[in-house]
């Protein structure tokens, strides 16, 4: 168990859809697990109660956490208060009354247009300093629609914020397979010496979903895939893969790694090549007729956001010189199917035939396992190779699982900022994708059937290579 019975954990934005479906969750499981000591403050304009906010919580908890039962609810709702306000300086220093001298964590469980105006509100009111111990304000993706607006909301929060203090959450650096990426091959003396161009032909990251919308209409017509997944979250599993090995294991050293090779991807200049976009029409996913996006409720029928983005990535440096990235996303497609695969380069003369190439396969989806496709003699009397796949899952069956929020909010509180991107990562990410989203803000998205592969336009991406790998289709023994 954490020590920090005394420093607060506060929501600005208690009674949102985040705290409901995802925050309180964690928290809940953490204090099962014996993890969890701090009080939580909920803060919200709604004129609720103590009792009023528990019950709303609590509502949560019976929905989304199946281990919920109501002798643990009187345990952890003893932990949960509630202070009612608006993002005024005004209401924030009532609240820093509450919260006194000591550390306290702010989360901004809000819409990202009030980040800045709540971050400065909060730091007028004296709640960004404490005499005696620390402050830590916690922001959601998205950081920004594009690099400009990324920019001016780091100024806002750092008018009243020092770097830090502020931990940004993108939600799969939390997951088991990104922080693996690193551990894996930071620990295996054999990927060392073949972790570069001269052994590494390609590298795809692939993260495909068979949903559509959710429910998310409002946010996602205006972000669309390249902003939602690709800008953040693909873009650090890249990082995670192609940055160097830094020469400690602290937070600043590994951003300072992570945010190098993010400079060095080449811009692109001619998106065309290097970009690709698709929107689904009707088909059919996981036996089910389901619509076209643009017949998705409350989208515009003439709607250009892409539900689906790749991106071709080139890398300038001595690493990675004639190695891509591919980076791509969608939604509606055929599975739910997500991957770090690492594609090396075949042996400089096949002595036993051809097309031996090896891959390496962080899976993240459906199950977590790590794969290496090999070549070996196929039993009998002549020298035939064959396919085989060396695979482990990546837990144990009776192993915990924890949650990405789980992991994160935990680092939160223990002050360990490696799993946070710093903002000169996130903005060197918008400088990358900021040409495609200006290109891709004219004409139209390629479409494709809810239920496939995705657009035709993404296998032009691949011109050099044998292609993407399909969906679903994990790695078989030949
Ligand atoms: C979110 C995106 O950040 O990540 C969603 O906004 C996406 O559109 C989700 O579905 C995917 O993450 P996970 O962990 O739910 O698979």
């Amino acid at each position: 168990m954490n020590n920090l019975a005394n420093c607060p954990f506060v929501i600005v934005g208690a009674s949102g859809d985040l705290t409901y479906r995802l925050l309180m969750p964690a928290i809940f499981r953490l204090r099962e697990l014996g993890q969890w000591n701090s009080p939580v403050i909920g803060y919200s304009p709604d004129k609720w109660d103590d009792n009023q906010f528990r019950e709303h919580v609590g509502e949560g908890l019976r929905q989304f956490v199946p281990e919920f039962t109501a002798q643990r609810w009187s345990d952890f709702s003893a932990l949960l208060h509630f202070h009612q306000g608006e993002l005024t300086r005004s209401d924030f220093s009532t609240l820093q009354r509450t919260v006194g001298d000591g550390s306290a964590v702010i989360y901004l469980a809000l819409p990202p247009a009030l980040f800045g105006t709540a971050a400065q509100a909060l730091a007028e009111a004296g709640l960004n300093r404490a005499p005696d111990g620390f402050r830590r304000l916690v922001v959601e993706k998205p950081f920004g629609h594009d690099l400009a607006s990324a920019q001016t909301l780091r100024q806002a929060l750092h008018e009243g914020w020092q770097e830090d203090q502020i931990y940004r959450i993108d939600h799969f650096l939390g997951k088991e397979t990104a922080q693996n990426l690193l551990v894996f091959r930071l620990t295996n003396r054999f990927l060392a010496s073949m972790w570069d161009a001269e052994h590494i032909r390609s590298v795809q990251i692939t993260y495909a979903e068979t949903l559509g919308l959710e429910g998310r209409w409002r946010y996602y017509e205006h972000a669309g895939a390249l902003r939602d997944m690709l800008q953040n979250h693909l873009m650090q599993l890249f990082t995670l893969v192609a940055m160097d090995p830094p020469g400690t294991w602290s937070a600043d050293s590994l951003h300072n790694h992570k945010t190098e090779v993010l400079r060095a991807v080449r811009p692109f200049k001619d998106v065309d090549h290097n970009a690709v976009r698709g929107q689904y029409v009707g088909g059919t996913v996981a036996g089910k007729t389901v619509a076209g996006y643009r017949e998705e409720p409350h989208i515009d029928p003439g709607s250009t956001t892409e539900t689906f983005a790749a991106l071709k990535l080139t890398v300038d440096n001595w690493r990675w010189q004639g190695t891509p990235f591919y980076l791509r996303s969608g939604k509606r497609l055929a599975e739910d199917y997500a991957e770090v695969a690492i594609e090396l380069k075949e042996v400089p003369r096949g002595l036993f035939g051809e097309g031996h190439k090896n891959w390496l396969v962080f899976r993240m989806k459906p199950d977590e396992t790590i794969d290496m496709v090999v070549w070996a003699k196929e039993p009998g009397l002549a020298l035939k190779t064959r396919r085989r796949i060396l695979s482990t899952p990546y837990r144990r069956e009776h192993e915990m699982e924890y949650s990405a929020y789980e992991q994160l909010l935990l680092a939160v509180l223990q002050g360990d900022r490696t799993p946070f991107p710093r903002y000169d990562e996130v903005e060197e990410a918008w400088r990358i994708v900021d040409p495609v989203l200006k290109a891709w803000s004219q004409g139209d998205p390629e479409t494709y059937p809810a239920g496939s592969q995705g657009p035709h336009g993404q296998t032009h991406l691949m011109a050099l290579h044998g292609g993407w790998r399909r969906l679903g289709e994990t790695d078989q023994d030949s």
